[in-house]
C-alpha cells in the first residue's frame, strides 16, 4: 500500500503517521532527490549577516541547507527522523568537500522534541517541519531549547495563505503557520520572554513549478535569544 494515499485523511493519527521515518524513509528511498539540493532562499537571506559558528539544521532532509551552511564556514548539526534523508546528506556534504564539518544525528520530534542539549548552538534553524496542533508547542519549545544564549532560532514554514490562495493544498487542519504562532508559543511576544524578535515576516517569493511559476508566502521567524 502506498502511503501517500493518506494525503487527505486529516485525523491526528494521520497527521502523525506522517511525522514517523517509516513514511519519510519511503519516499527519500523513492527518489535520488525529493528536494532540489540548493539551500533555502530564506536560509540564505537570514543567515548572511551572521558570523559562522555552530549550527543545527532540524530536520534538515537531504542536507541543502545544512552542506551550504557548512560551506560558508559553519560547523554543522544536521538531524533528521530519516536514516535515509541522513545518509544523503553524509554523501551529499562528502561530494561538496565539506564532509569533516557536518555530523548527521538522528531525531524524532514525537518521540523527544529536544534535538540536542540545552543552549548549545549559535544558529538553530529549521526549515519547513509542520507538525500537527496539538504536538506544535512541545516541539518548537524543544528545538528552541538548543539555542545559545546569544545564539539565533529560524524558522521558516509554509503561510497557511497559501491554501486559501491555492497555492498549496491543505496539509492538514493547523499544519502551516504564521509567525505570531512561532512568538506566542516562546514568549517572544513578551519583553521578558528571553528573546529578541529580529525577524517576523512573511515574504512572498516565485516558486518554479511544472505548470510554470508560482507564488507562495513563507513564515520567517528569527529571533535571538537574549538570556
Ligand atoms: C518538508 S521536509 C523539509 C526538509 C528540509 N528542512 C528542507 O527544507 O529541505 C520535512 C522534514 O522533516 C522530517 N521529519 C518529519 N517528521 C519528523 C520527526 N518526527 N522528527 C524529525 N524530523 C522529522 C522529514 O524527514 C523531512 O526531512
Amino acid at each position: 500500500m502506498h502511503r501517500h494515499h493518506h494525503d487527505h485523511d486529516h485525523s491526528l493519527e494521520a497527521l502523525r503517521d506522517a511525522l514517523t521515518a517509516g513514511f519519510w524513509d519511503e519516499r527519500y528511498a523513492g527518489s535520488d532527490r525529493v528536494w532540489s539540493g540548493r539551500p533555502n532562499q530564506r536560509l540564505v537571506e537570514q543567515t548572511a549577516d551572521l558570523t559562522p559558528g555552530t549550527a543545527l539544521d532540524v530536520a534538515c532532509g537531504e542536507g541543502g541547507d545544512a552542506v551550504w551552511l557548512a560551506k560558508q564556514g559553519w560547523r554543522v548539526t544536521a538531524v533528521d527522523v530519516s536514516q535515509v534523508a541522513l545518509a544523503k546528506v553524509a554523501a551529499h556534504a562528502e561530494d561538496e568537500g565539506v564532509g569533516d564539518r557536518i555530523r548527521i544525528g538522528f531525531y524524532d520530534a514525537l518521540a523527544d522534541p529536544r534535538p540536542a542539549g540545552r543552549h548549545t548552538f549559535d544558529l538553530v534553524t529549521v526549515s519547513f517541519l509542520h507538525v500537527p496542533t496539538p504536538d506544535f508547542a512541545d516541539i518548537y519549545r524543544g528545538i528552541a531549547e538548543a539555542v545559545a544564549p546569544g545564539g539565533r532560532l529560524l524558522v521558516t514554514a509554509h503561510h497557511p495563505d497559501d491554501v486559501v490562495t491555492g497555492a498549496r493544498h491543505d496539509h492538514g487542519p493547523g499544519l502551516m503557520f504564521e509567525p505570531d504562532r512561532v512568538l506566542g508559543t516562546l514568549g517572544a511576544d513578551r519583553p521578558d520572554g528571553g528573546w529578541e524578535v529580529e525577524v517576523a515576516d512573511t515574504p512572498v517569493r516565485e516558486q518554479a513549478t511544472e505548470d510554470g511559476p508560482l507564488l507562495v508566502r513563507d513564515t520567517v521567524v528569527r529571533l535571538r535569544r537574549t538570556e
